[in-house]
Formats: structure tokens, C-alpha cells, sequence
């Protein structure tokens, strides 16, 4: 046989020369777990979408959140579900709204031993469920959604965030949010800017999740962006860091592996995936029939996001995946 016989077979014959090779792994450190915390009631609810995801009370979320530290995971992103909606959101920046009070309680809870980022958006806070408010012709006003942002990104920042990611895919969205933060003395808190977040179809647990139906049947393809696209999405990226951003995400991940490779090797800001909710529960349906190793592809997929260039990754296998020791 001809050179390069068996080859490339030589470094794959055992587990340790496996283990040695390998080139990107995924670890603990990587992991930001999402959690959402509820106003309205007096126990943790279960999302029936997402198994083994529950809506936190202030008390469950503290416990929790307390068990994710001491497994090691360095970061948790909260979704608030309030008791009251309006077209505005208003409850999005109240200072006692209920991110704000989880965030207060959280860091008296965990210090500076855990990263507290907070998601910066009015669709779980608005009674019509878009990421803004509305002009008359039902179509999101940019502008003055994003001086609601920047009203609540200073209640986030005030209750102790370390972080504000902005996810409503407004234009202009971070460079206001930033302009807000300094010029409230904020100049620590940091902003991941959920960049490139594509109009997906894999959301939908996660809206059971935080109670958010659009209304009229309606999408988000007005402000978020065409999956048909991917230069789209570096344009995208490119003004968020030009804005201030300091941190970047590609959402969802799996399908957007090209996106998450090209990010990487145009930009040097750490890069953000999101594993979102349909990709997990895509991954637990399956499992619960016996037609897949869910815990195998768990590992394989977000592995497969590591690889392809992110640095930190949201995800609802966090917990899982930090109790099996990676
Ligand atoms: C908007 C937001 C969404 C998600 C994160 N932030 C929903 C949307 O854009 O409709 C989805 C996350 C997931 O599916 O896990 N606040």
C-alpha cells in the first residue's frame, strides 16, 4: 500500500492517545446556565417544553443558583417572567421589578463567585409580546425602544448586574445602552450583545418558558435576522463592537456554525453561542423515546459549538453537564 497507509488511523488506537490530541474541549468554564424567575407564584413551576427547567421563585432561584457555584459554573443569565404586563414593559425597569430583586438577592447570595448577567429585553415584560413598543402600524418603533433599553439596563446595573445582554436586535441598541451605563458612573458593567440573533423557529420552549405569545400570530423576521443570511450577521457584529460591545453572541448555535466560525476569525472580542431552548428540547424528546444517547449528543453538540470557535456558552445543559464532570 501506497503512502499515507493508515495514517491518520495511528493517533486515534486508545483513549489517552485520544485524550492527548484532542483539540477542543468543552469545560465548566465555559458554561453559562439560562434561568428564569417568576413574580407570581409560591413554588417552582416546570416548563413543559424544556424538561428539568423550572420557573424559579426568588427562593429556589437563590438555591439554585448557589448549587450552580459550587459546581463550578461561572455564569448564569436571567429571564424575568413579571406578574404584570403592559405595551410599554415598564415592568422591565422597575427598580423593583423581578430581575432587579433576583439580582439583589443573588449577589447577597454568591458574591463575585459567579458571573450575574441579566437579559435586556421587553418582549417578557410587554402584554403584546414584541421586543419593543409598538407604532400604530403594529411595527416595532426602533428609537424609542431603545431608550426603554437604556432605562433598563440602568435598573439592571443598579441591582448589581455584571453584565447586560441586550437580545431585541434593535439598530443602535448597544452604543445607547453604553452611552447610559457611563453616564451613570456604570463604567464596570459589561455588555454582551446578543449580535447576531437569527428570526428562529427554535425559540419556541423558551417562550412557554417566560409566557410570551406574539400577538396576532405575528414574528420577530421584522427586527431579527433572515436565516437565509450569514455575511449579514457579521455586519451585524461589526457595528456591535463598534458600539461598545464587549463581548458577542451568534444565536441559535447549531445551525449557525458557519456564522460562529466566521465571527471567530474576523473578531477578537470573546464570542457568545446560544443553545437555545428548541435545540435542547429537540435533544431530550429524542432521549425520552430511546432514539438517542441524550447525554452523548449533549456533549457532542456543545462541543461542536466550542470547536467552531465560541468561548462562552449559554446553555440549559449547564447543570447536567457540570454534575457529570466534563
Ligand atoms: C428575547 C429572547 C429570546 C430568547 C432569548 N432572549 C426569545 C425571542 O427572541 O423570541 C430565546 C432563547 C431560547 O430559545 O432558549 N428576550
Amino acid at each position: 500500500m501506497g503512502f499515507p497507509a493508515r495514517r491518520l488511523r495511528r493517533l486515534r488506537r486508545t483513549p489517552a492517545l485520544r485524550r492527548l490530541v484532542a483539540e477542543a474541549r468543552l469545560t465548566v468554564d465555559d458554561l453559562v446556565a439560562p434561568l428564569f424567575v417568576r413574580e407570581d407564584i409560591s413554588a417552582p413551576a416546570p416548563v413543559v417544553s424544556l424538561p428539568g427547567v423550572v420557573q424559579h421563585t426568588r427562593e429556589s432561584l437563590r438555591k439554585e443558583v448557589r448549587e450552580l457555584a459550587g459546581l463550578g459554573i461561572p455564569g448564569v443569565i436571567l429571564f424575568g417572567i413579571p406578574a404584570r404586563k403592559d405595551a410599554e414593559g415598564s415592568e422591565a425597569w422597575n427598580p423593583d421589578g423581578i430581575v432587579q430583586v433576583a439580582l439583589r438577592d443573588l449577589r447577597d447570595e454568591v458574591g463575585d463567585s459567579l458571573v450575574l448577567m441579566a437579559d435586556l429585553c421587553l418582549d417578557e415584560y410587554t402584554d403584546h409580546g414584541h421586543c419593543g413598543v409598538l407604532l400604530p402600524d403594529g411595527a416595532v418603533d426602533n428609537d424609542a425602544t431603545i431608550e426603554l433599553y437604556a432605562r433598563t439596563a440602568l435598573a439592571q446595573g443598579e441591582a448589581g448586574a455584571d453584565v447586560v445582554a441586550p437580545s431585541g436586535m434593535m439598530d443602535g441598541q448597544v452604543a445607547a445602552i453604553r452611552a447610559a451605563l457611563d453616564g451613570d458612573g456604570r463604567t464596570d458593567v459589561a455588555i454582551l450583545a446578543y449580535a447576531a440573533k437569527y428570526a428562529s423557529a427554535l425559540y419556541g420552549p423558551f417562550r412557554d418558558a417566560v409566557d410570551v405569545t406574539i400577538a396576532g400570530g405575528g414574528d420577530r423576521k421584522g427586527y431579527q435576522q433572515d436565516w437565509h443570511n450569514g455575511r449579514e450577521a457579521l455586519a451585524e457584529i461589526a457595528f456591535d463592537v463598534e458600539e461598545g460591545a464587549d463581548m458577542v453572541m451568534v444565536k441559535p448555535a447549531l445551525a449557525y456554525l458557519d456564522v460562529i466560525a466566521a465571527a471567530r476569525a474576523r473578531f477578537d472580542v470573546p464570542l457568545a453561542a446560544y443553545h437555545v431552548s428548541g435545540e435542547y428540547a429537540m435533544v431530550k424528546a429524542a432521549a425520552e423515546r430511546g432514539w438517542i444517547d441524550g447525554d452523548a449528543v449533549a456533549l457532542e453538540q456543545l462541543t461542536a459549538i466550542k470547536r467552531a470557535g465560541a468561548d462562552v456558552i449559554l446553555t440549559y445543559f449547564a447543570r447536567e453537564l457540570a454534575e457529570r464532570g466534563l
